[in-house]
């Protein structure tokens, strides 16, 4: 097959990798057909909704690529089989969560979506096909896939044949429209060189070749889950280092700084918080432990796996040192969670930090107001597992929940309402709007004596001070000559 031949792309799964993926090769690739396809027709729905702010992802800047290619050469369907038939590229984008049970669970990726999709890909496809892994698959996935792909060529397949390429996604979500437009490297993994120069084309309407890296099958796959598990331990080194300073009246702040400006080091990725979320960190590094595991590298896996149990104490410890310094108790205390979604600018709660510290909260029968500007009631009551309750009015008395130290939440819709009442504010995700507060206009709407609790350090600590209010904020170990 030759280059030119690459002309109608169709992508398995339109989530939160498939759908701005595509939007962005579209935008870009205007003589190129992208069909994004979905089995769930209530998010092709969506991305196919006039109204753009309906889009199911939340992405800055995805609204505008949608409006441009949308129509154009851009469609979203749920004709899964005719929309294969029809490319002579297939990504495959469907998620690839963390196993629930049987062998490897909790820790092993569940690859039955992919597996399905290699399978209805080699019952479907006409001609040549190029199959790209877009999904993180554990090393030695693309194997699997052609190995499926090989059964269905041969003896009675009409000439179909297939080449399997690992592409890895690095964008992150809340900047995945600057991250696809302006990507440090696109990697390509393969042994058809042919395939290889295909995809490479499509990328080179608008990445100079020399960001674009060709690799073979395995070490593209197993460059995606090291990159992800390089950037989740320095996250989890510098919260080590952010309770450190609280012990000893070191600031995480002046530390990072400090060492992110070592050139070899590098000042990204060393901000403390809540211990990182996201639908791949966690689950990626614990496919590199299992992984580990079954190639008989305990001690490798036991090194990868610290990482995220770091990251899961940092949240507890969070919980912990709110009900601390509540004078032990927050059993019928209103608190004010800011943020729910597990970064600012993604409506994406996937693995949020705000899931485990509120699950804590709730279980120690906490009354929590929860804002967020882009997360839905609904998400928020499946990832807590349990619904909202009713706002509660401002001139009642305590609840009745609250009076039986029942933890509950409601949803609010801006800062002031979420803060009324409360004991202590908790700021979970650094949205914008969360560094703006008032906090002189704020204080006297909390119960006193109040506490801000700043989890990703947004708030201006003299501001707080001056409106009478205590905070607690990570990595900050306070002035040592007043401690
Ligand atoms: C997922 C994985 O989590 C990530 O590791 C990978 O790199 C890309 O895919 P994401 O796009 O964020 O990331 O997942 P999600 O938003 O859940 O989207 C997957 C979509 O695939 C869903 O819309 C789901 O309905 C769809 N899907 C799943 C199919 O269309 N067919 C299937 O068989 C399975
Ligand atoms: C990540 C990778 O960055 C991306 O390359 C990969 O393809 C998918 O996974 P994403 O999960 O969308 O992307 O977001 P990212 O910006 O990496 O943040 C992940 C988590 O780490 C968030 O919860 C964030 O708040 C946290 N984080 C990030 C920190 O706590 N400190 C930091 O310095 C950076």
């Amino acid at each position: 097959m030759t280059l030119s031949s690459v002309r109608s792309i169709c992508c398995i799964g339109a989530g939160y990798v498939g759908g701005p993926t595509m939007a962005v090769i579209a935008d870009r690739c205007p003589d190129l057909h992208v069909t994004v396809v979905d089995l769930n027709e209530q998010r092709i729905a969506a991305w196919n909704d006039s109204d753009l702010s309906k889009l199911p992802v939340y992405e800055p800047g995805l609204d505008a690529v949608v409006e441009r290619a949308r129509g154009r050469n851009l469609s979203f369907s749920t004709a899964v089989d005719e929309a294969i038939a029809a490319a002579d590229m297939v990504f495959i984008s469907v998620n690839t969560p963390t196993k629930t049970k049987g062998l490897g669970a909790g820790q092993a990726s569940d690859l039955r979506w992919v597996e399905a999709c290699a399978r209805q890909v080699a019952k479907v496809a006409t001609a040549h096909t190029i199959v790209v892994e877009k999904s993180t698959l554990p090393v030695r996935t693309a194997q699997a896939i052609k190995e499926i792909l090989a059964s269905a060529q041969g003896e009675g397949s009409d000439g179909r044949t297939f080449s399997v390429l690992s592409n890895p996604e690095f964008l992150a979500e809340g900047t995945a429209i600057s991250d696809l437009e302006g990507p440090d490297r696109v990697l390509i993994g393969g042994e058809d060189a042919a395939a290889i120069d295909a995809l490479a084309a499509v990328y080179a309407h608008w990445v100079p070749q020399e960001k674009i890296l060709r690799t073979n099958l395995w070490s593209s796959e197993l460059s995606k889950l090291t990159a992800n598990a390089f950037l989740a331990q320095r996250i989890s080194s510098i919260n080590s280092i952010a309770a450190f300073c609280e012990a000893t009246g070191a600031d995480v702040r002046e530390v990072a700084r400090a060492i992110g400006t070592d050139s070899r080091i590098g000042p990204k990725f060393l901000q403390a918080g809540p211990g990182f979320g996201g639908s791949c960190f966690q689950k990626d590094i614990l496919n590199l432990v299992y992984l580990c595991r079954h190639f008989g590298l305990p001690e490798v896996a036991d090194y990868w796996e610290s990482v995220v149990t770091l990251n899961t104490w940092q949240q507890h410890r969070i919980s912990r040192l709110v009900v601390q310094k509540l004078f032990g108790t927050v059993t019928g205390k209103r608190l004010a969670v800011l943020g729910f979604a597990f970064k600012a600018d993604t409506n994406d709660t996937r693995e949020a930090p705000a899931i485990r510290i509120c699950r804590d909260l709730l279980e120690e029968g906490a009354q929590l107001a929860i804002h967020d500007p882009k997360v839905e009631t609904d998400q928020i009551a499946r990832d807590l597992h349990l619904e909202a309750s009713a706002v509660p009015d401002p001139n009642a008395g305590p609840s009745r929940a609250a009076l039986s130290g029942e933890g509950t939440w409601w949803k609010t819709d801006d800062v002031a309402s979420t803060v009324s009442g409360a004991d202590a504010v908790l700021i979970l995700t650094e949205w914008k709007q969360y560094r703006q507060l008032d906090w002189q206009a704020l204080a006297p709407l909390l119960r006193q004596p109040a506490w801000i609790f700043d989890a990703r350090s947004v708030v201006d600590p003299a501001a707080v001070a001056t409106a009478g209010l205590q905070l607690w904020r990570v990595g900050d170990g306070g002035d040592p000559i007043t401690r």
